[in-house]
């Protein structure tokens, strides 16, 4: 696999290319990469492909892709689940929606970090509940939670929830144990029940372990985690991912929530899910190695901008870039008038960062430097997009 390659994606429509279709403007927004998916999966998806039957295929039948899941989380973090704790789930979206609905009664509380995902900020809402923001802190050059924020959230007696994301997006940090056993003891002492997306898990560069909030002694009977093959193996339009309940109610309450709403998983995604856990971990160390030179290429080039600033995140394929320094009125303006079609931090929270992804060739990190730096003067802002419009 050579992820130096800049595959064309106008002829799978992809979300990332389609916004800034028929402009100079870069993407470097929404959170897939441009990396082709390994081969493993590829022919895994062919051989289902060729069975011709996609009729109706109940997930929990797929014994080997379970066992898939089961192995993975043993082998990646020491974590030993039972198959019965495992719901599919066409998304990780849905599923932390469908547990507000699971666990929370009209009038409850949900606790979300700020800055965050933007659906994960937008669920108490959809949900008719209200939000209740924590902020996040700098410590020793690494964002984390504002733990204090938390007790205080979690003392509110409507707080029900906390939807946490770790590592988080689009900092990201990764949580540590004593960080953990701390949520663990808010959680247990304020009776707040715990929803932990954790797509990027697999997206850890520095050499930092990922702790699954549900293998938590605390957690294990208070929490649901979420994961899936999604964003590492680059399969997010497949459209599978899993909920881990180790706690039967809470596991019984969850598949209540889902019924007649969540469609079983897609045959796909189950199959390359399945592939991705199984047989892809060379791609996977390889595309690890290749994302932590292209963070290190960006977080060293970036800093040296007049006015941009940032933490080197330890997971994901997402930098932070605080342009509070710029002292521009409109942040993803500016980087569109550059050439650069960022995520815009308003939609997590700070409206003075912008969040780029660096999943891609690291050609595409040496073009976006050097827009960054001001040296495309043909870029102006005739190509802008208004993003408020589009989302
Ligand atoms: C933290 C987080 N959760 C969930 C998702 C999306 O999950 P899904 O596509 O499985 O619904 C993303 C995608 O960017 C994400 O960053």
């Amino acid at each position: 696999m050579d992820f130096n390659d800049k595959p064309d994606r106008s002829r799978s429509k992809a979300y990332k290319w389609e916004r800034y279709k028929g402009t100079e403007i870069l993407p470097m927004w929404i959170a897939d990469t441009e990396f082709r998916c390994a081969e493993p999966i590829l022919a895994a998806l062919h051989q289902r492909i060729d069975d011709g039957l996609f009729g109706y295929t109940h997930p929990d039948h797929d014994v080997e892709a379970i066992a898939a899941v089961v192995a993975w989380c043993h082998r990646r973090y020491g974590w030993q689940i039972d198959p019965s704790w495992l719901v599919w789930t066409p998304g990780i979206v849905p599923a932390f929606n469908v547990m507000i609905n699971a666990v929370c009664q009209a009038g409850d509380k949900i606790i979300v970090q700020t800055p965050n995902y933007p659906p994960i900020l937008a669920a108490p809402s959809i949900n008719k509940l209200e939000r209740l923001c924590i902020g996040s802190v700098l410590e020793q050059g690494r964002w984390t939670l504002d733990f204090d924020a938390l007790e205080k959230a979690a003392e509110d007696p409507k707080a029900r929830l906390f939807i946490m994301c770790n590592p988080m997006n689009p900092m990201g940090s990764v949580l540590k144990q004593d960080e953990l056993d701390r949520i663990a003891d808010i959680c247990r002492k304020h009776d707040v029940l715990l929803c932990s997306d954790e797509i990027h898990a697999d997206l850890i560069l520095d050499d930092v372990p990922h702790l699954p909030a549900s293998a938590h002694p605390k957690l294990a009977d208070h929490s649901v985690t979420l994961m899936a093959a999604s964003k590492t193996f680059n399969i997010a339009g497949l459209g599978a991912a899993f909920a881990i309940i180790p706690n039967p109610t809470l596991r019984a309450a969850f598949n209540l929530a889902a019924r007649g709403i969540l469609p079983w998983v897609n045959v796909a995604g189950l199959t390359a899910t399945h592939a991705a856990f199984k047989h892809c971990d060379a791609w996977y160390q390889q595309q690890l190695a290749y994302l932590k030179d292209n963070r290190d290429f960006l977080v060293r080039e970036i800093n040296k901008i007049d006015g941009l600033k940032v933490i080197s995140p330890a997971a994901t394929f997402l930098l932070w870039v605080d342009a509070s320094e710029l002292a521009v009125a409109d942040t993803q303006a500016w980087c569109e008038a550059r050439g650069i079609g960022p995520s815009a931090g308003r939609d997590f929270g700070d409206k003075h960062f912008f969040r780029l992804n660096f999943g891609c060739a690291r050609a595409y990190l040496v073009d976006a430097v050097n827009r960054l730096q001001g040296n495309k003067a043909s870029l102006t802002g005739h190509n802008s997009v208004d993003l408020a419009e589009k989302e």
